[in-house]
């Protein structure tokens, strides 16, 4: 069957396989048309989209109040240079800035990489230092300084190694919070947040020249999607002041009603000095930003930017998705969403020997696949296969996980738009228990749990 195109999902694919260096995954999966929930390929099949374009559409595909401010802003504008002022610009910062207490200005930038070398810019003039706090499994980017902040998926490095040292970042690797597999094999009822506070430790004992920041997701995504512990930021927002360091939140995937709130910190009682911003931010358009305090908001003239920051209609389709947003609640949706996909998982996990662990925060939500619950040793090969089968029935899922030992991903994940409904919901959940019924017959599973 020929796509819109006039080509074949097979031609696309053989074109893509010619054509491009395609470094960030390799599915054959052509989208040849996508509305709301749902995409369809280059064959016709439809699917429900469980990952919202890799959490990037967090309104769903094509949503028609964003496409008319797209198309209204493309007949003004379509382009204004980062030095002149422009509309839509102006009053996304101002509502950006006014939605996080706390926070003084916006920088803009254009993926969440570039944003977070943003931050560090301003961390490390207002310190006067270079070096970064940041945590196992981490995942802050793959620009050369921001790779140095994230886990070390072997291929990340493989191609840079030789000389890679000279560019990167000096980091302080610190272990993770995962009150599932707890680096410092602590149990959270009397673990004190041994996490937190061991950072304070590294800040002054395991740094050569003195650290600039502190860098943390609030729930850590490519690293195994996991929340931080109530306490976490709180703790962590001591250590920073009592060490004159910049605390600054990862919120790429996190922002945007994605859990539960419009951004992730706004769970914790604690405030960052800054917010790293990107995904979804440019409702469904490239733009990043980095929210920050007056103390840590200074940059010199020409220090940071790319020509096309700030882009005029993705702003403009940013500030129509924020009025969505708080005109129809999502942050309530993603909430009672998120419960919905809670209660299902509950169930599912009592059902299904092959879950160890379910993971909820709004709709940011990870199911751990482990082959014995006692063990928790990974499920590497049922979870990829899992996904696939997924993608079989018309799901599509995502797979992460910590990195090493490798192979990489038994956490399937589950991030749809935050707009969407509970029927969905129960389609989505509906078809992952069928699959994980078949896994578990595949992969000679019994449904009487292992190790309980
Ligand atoms: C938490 C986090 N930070 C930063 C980034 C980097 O964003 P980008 O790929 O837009 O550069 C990502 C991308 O996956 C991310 O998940």
């Amino acid at each position: 069957m020929k796509e819109e195109s006039g080509h074949t999902q097979r031609e696309i694919n053989e074109l893509t396989d010619r054509f491009q260096l395609k470094p960030m995954g390799d599915e054959p999966l052509v989208i040849d048309d996508a509305q709301g929930f749902r995409v369809t390929d280059g064959n016709g099949k439809e699917y429900l989209d469980a990952i919202s374009g890799e959490w990037v559409v967090n309104l769903g595909y094509r949503n028609p109040e964003v496409a008319d401010a797209v198309i209204e802003q493309v007949n003004k504008a379509d382009f204004v240079a980062p030095m002149y002022n422009a509309a839509p610009r102006a009053l996304l910062a101002q509502k950006v800035v006014e939605m996080a207490p706390g926070m003084d200005k916006l920088l803009f930038g254009l993926s969440g990489s570039d944003a977070m070398e943003g931050a560090m810019h301003m961390a490390m003039r207002a310190t006067g230092k270079d070096e970064f706090v940041c945590l196992f499994q981490a995942y802050h980017g793959r620009t050369f300084a921001t790779i140095a902040l994230s886990y070390t998926h072997p291929s990340m490095y493989e191609g840079a190694k030789k000389g890679l040292e000279r560019y990167t970042t000096r980091q302080v690797r610190v272990p993770n919070f995962n009150c599932y597999r707890c680096p410092f094999e602590l149990e959270r009822d009397s673990c004190d947040l041994f996490c937190a506070k061991f950072v304070e430790k590294m800040i002054v004992e395991g740094s050569e020249g003195g650290v600039a920041g502190v860098v943390v997701e609030p729930y850590q995504a490519n690293g195994g999607m996991v929340p931080a512990p109530d306490g976490y930021f709180q703790v962590l927002r001591d250590v920073c002041d009592r060490q004159g360091v910049a605390l600054i939140a990862d919120e790429v995937q996190t922002a945007w009603a994605r859990c539960g709130e419009f951004f992730a910190v706004d769970h914790y009682d604690a405030k960052p000095d800054m917010i790293v911003l990107g995904k979804a931010f440019g409702g469904g358009f490239p733009m990043s930003g980095v929210l920050t305090n007056e103390q840590f908001g200074k940059l010199s003239d020409w220090e940071y930017g790319f020509t096309e920051i700030g882009h005029p209609v993705a702003s403009a389709a940013s500030l129509r998705m924020i009025e969505i947003m708080e005109r129809d609640d999502l942050p309530g949706n993603a909430r009672r969403m998120g419960e919905r996909f809670g209660e299902h998982l509950g169930a599912i996990q009592e059902r299904h020997p092959l879950v160890g662990d379910v993971r909820v925060l709004g709709l940011m939500i990870g199911v751990e696949l482990v082959k014995d619950r006692t063990t928790k040793e990974q499920a590497w090969e049922e979870t990829d296969w899992v996904l696939h089968a997924c993608l079989e029935r018309g799901l599509i899922v995502g797979k992460t996980g910590p990195t090493f030992p490798p192979p990489r991903g038994n956490v399937i994940k589950f991030k749809p738009a935050v707009n969407i409904t509970a029927g969905v919901v129960d389609d989505m959940c509906g078809i992952f228990d069928e699959v994980l019924t078949e896994a578990e017959g595949k992969f000679g599973y019994s449904n009487t749990n292992k190790g309980e």
